[in-house]
């Protein structure tokens, strides 16, 4: 099974970055909107005073993080694409949000430019599926984690078995058209169909997060399994 390419993952990012936001709402028929909604509740069940977002893209989860949590802490994004990361740097200007307190940063969640033990929470949605190195990029993750911090996970998944011929069908045969007209780029989601074919059930990726060391590892299935909520503490 083929790796995705860091370069043609950016390249691919790169071309969606403008309609990126239109796209995901219009391809989601909106579901997106409470699965971050979803991650928020999450993250407010524990301590989240230094944040990370990575894969961070245009951003949403940070803003769906400023917007819902309890408490009000300094909230990094991280992302290695310049172009997604310009179009959360505007969102954050329109939203009139400091810079200072929600910094997005160039950077590869491969090799991240963070001290260990550094943040309460690491958040990661729709990213993980896209990493060369998923161990690698876990493992980033444990580092940059203070004991007791800890790990959410918002991603694609395999669907219910029941599910699955109308999920692949939209995937393979409607999506990739729907997303030309939006984005003019139809070979990009065709990339998505096939990553997400590629990537682990729920519980897979948690024997994957466990491996790494994460304690306390639960997933919760989302919409049919299409996606699915992980979480993990470090010890
Ligand atoms: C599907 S988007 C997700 C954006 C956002 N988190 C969301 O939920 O909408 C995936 C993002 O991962 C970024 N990405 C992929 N591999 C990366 C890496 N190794 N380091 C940093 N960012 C990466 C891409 O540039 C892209 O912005």
């Amino acid at each position: 099974m083929s790796k995705p390419d860091p370069d043609a993952v950016r390249a691919t990012f790169t071309r969606v970055a403008r309609r990126y936001d239109l796209a995901n709402h219009m391809l989601s028929g909106g579901i997106d909107f409470s699965w971050r909604r979803r991650l928020v509740r999450l993250a407010n069940t524990g301590s989240c005073s230094s944040i990370l977002d990575l894969a961070t893209g245009s951003g949403d989860v940070v803003f769906a993080l400023e917007c819902g949590l309890e408490s009000s802490p300094e909230i990094i994004g991280l992302d290695f694409c310049e172009p997604m990361l310009t179009q959360a740097r505007k969102k954050r200007d329109e939203l009139k949000l400091n810079a200072d307190k929600f910094p997005f940063v160039v950077g590869d969640c491969l090799d991240l430019p963070f001290s260990d033990d550094k943040f309460d929470l690491v958040t990661i949605s729709f990213g993980l599926r896209n990493l060369a190195d998923r161990e690698k990029g876990l493992s980033e993750i444990y580092r940059v984690l203070k004991p007791g911090g800890r790990l959410i996970v918002l991603e694609f998944s395999q669907p219910y078995w029941w599910f699955r011929p109308f999920y692949y069908f939209y995937l393979r045969l409607i999506l990739p058209w729907l997303a030309r007209l939006v984005t003019g780029d139809r070979e990009a989601y065709l990339y998505l169909g096939t990553s997400i074919s590629n990537f682990p059930n729920r519980f897979e990726l948690c024997k994957e997060l466990e491996a790494i060391g994460f304690k306390k590892v639960v997933a919760q299935a989302l919409t049919f399994s299409i996606v699915s909520l992980h979480h993990g503490c470090k010890e």
